[in-house]
């Protein structure tokens, strides 16, 4: 990425996000495009430093963070409480809001939800799932001034009617009607789209026929940029999904910290004295009514601790 289109995203410096026409630029200029997801402040604002130029907060939050078995429950109120905390962290990414289940049944619910996501929580874009079926909300959506990044393959929304978690478009039929969706989603006026698990032959040929950029997730190299789910990125699990790729093991790092400090505290070696704050002894003698024969290592004078002392 150049310096033109990802300006120095150091915490302090001043707010210069991207946008869509920057990401256009990127595509344009032949660099893959690299997307993670993010749930809250501390991460983003990291992302942010890593020059990641884009920044989902997906609903993928119900698993990744809040425990829930998918996506389903996860709420409007849920995404806008953590895209404003992302949003708060990154400076220079353009950030993405994930309509959740149910939040665009119609494009006048569409509108009133993402509106909420830019005005409320300050995403710049927001993401949809669904191709034709959502082709008349994208073009809501973009006609209102509210920049879409679609999703088609798997769509984990979909979970109660698909069954499973599985590669979508593998079969002749299958295969047409996704490009029909690529398509449809790029007329509508989506800036991007997204194609999770797709085959990597099909992800190329979508890929090669439109003039938007694909962000794949199990969708193969052919794609315009990735994007993984953060807990995947960073190795939370001891299992990951296929087509993820662990950059770190985070499971490893935070049980290895979490067990030394128990054992620390435990065996009374923490706080030490690098990690605690003393005050003058003379202060703390005068508050308790000691005397310097009080402290360590000082024996009791000989007429005895005298009477009137308050401890
Ligand atoms: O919610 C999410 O994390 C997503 C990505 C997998 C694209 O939709």
């Amino acid at each position: 990425m150049s310096a033109s289109t990802n300006p120095d995203p150091k915490p302090t410096g001043p707010v210069r996000r991207l946008n869509v026409s920057d990401i256009a630029r990127l595509y344009a200029d032949g660099t893959r495009i690299a997307m993670v997801t993010a749930y809250d402040f501390p991460t983003a604002r990291l992302l942010d430093e890593a020059g990641l130029p884009l920044v989902l907060v997906g609903d993928s939050l119900g698993r990744a963070a809040l425990g829930y078995e998918n996506e389903i429950p996860v709420s409007m109120d849920d995404m806008l409480h953590h895209a404003k905390a992302v949003v708060r962290g990154a400076r220079a990414a353009l950030v993405i809001g994930d309509m959740p289940f149910l939040s665009y049944a119609t494009p006048e619910q569409a509108i009133h939800n993402a509106g909420r996501f830019l005005a409320e929580a300050g995403v710049q874009a927001v993401k949809v799932e669904g191709g034709r079926r959502s082709s008349r909300t994208i073009e809501a959506l973009t006609k209102a001034g509210i920049p879409v990044m679609g999703h088609i393959g798997l769509t984990p929304q979909s979970i109660n009617q698909i069954g499973k978690l599985r590669v979508q478009g593998k079969t002749r039929e299958a295969a047409r009607e996704l490009l029909s969706d690529a398509l449809a989603v790029q007329e509508a006026g989506a800036f991007s789209i997204v194609l999770e698990l797709v085959p990597e032959q099909l992800a190329t040929a979508i890929t090669e026929r439109l003039r938007i950029p694909t962000i794949g997730i199990g969708a193969g190299a052919g794609c315009s940029g990735q994007v993984q789910v953060l807990t995947d990125l960073l190795g939370y699990e001891d299992w990951h999904p296929r087509h993820a790729r662990p950059y770190a093991n985070l499971r490893e790092v935070i049980l290895g910290a979490a067990r030394a400090y128990r054992a620390d505290v435990e065996a009374g070696s923490f706080p030490g004295p690098a990690e605690t704050v003393r005050m003058d002894d003379d202060v703390i003698d005068e508050v308790l009514g000691h005397s310097v024969l009080d402290r360590p290592g000082r024996s009791i004078p000989a007429g005895g601790i005298p009477l009137d002392r308050d401890l």
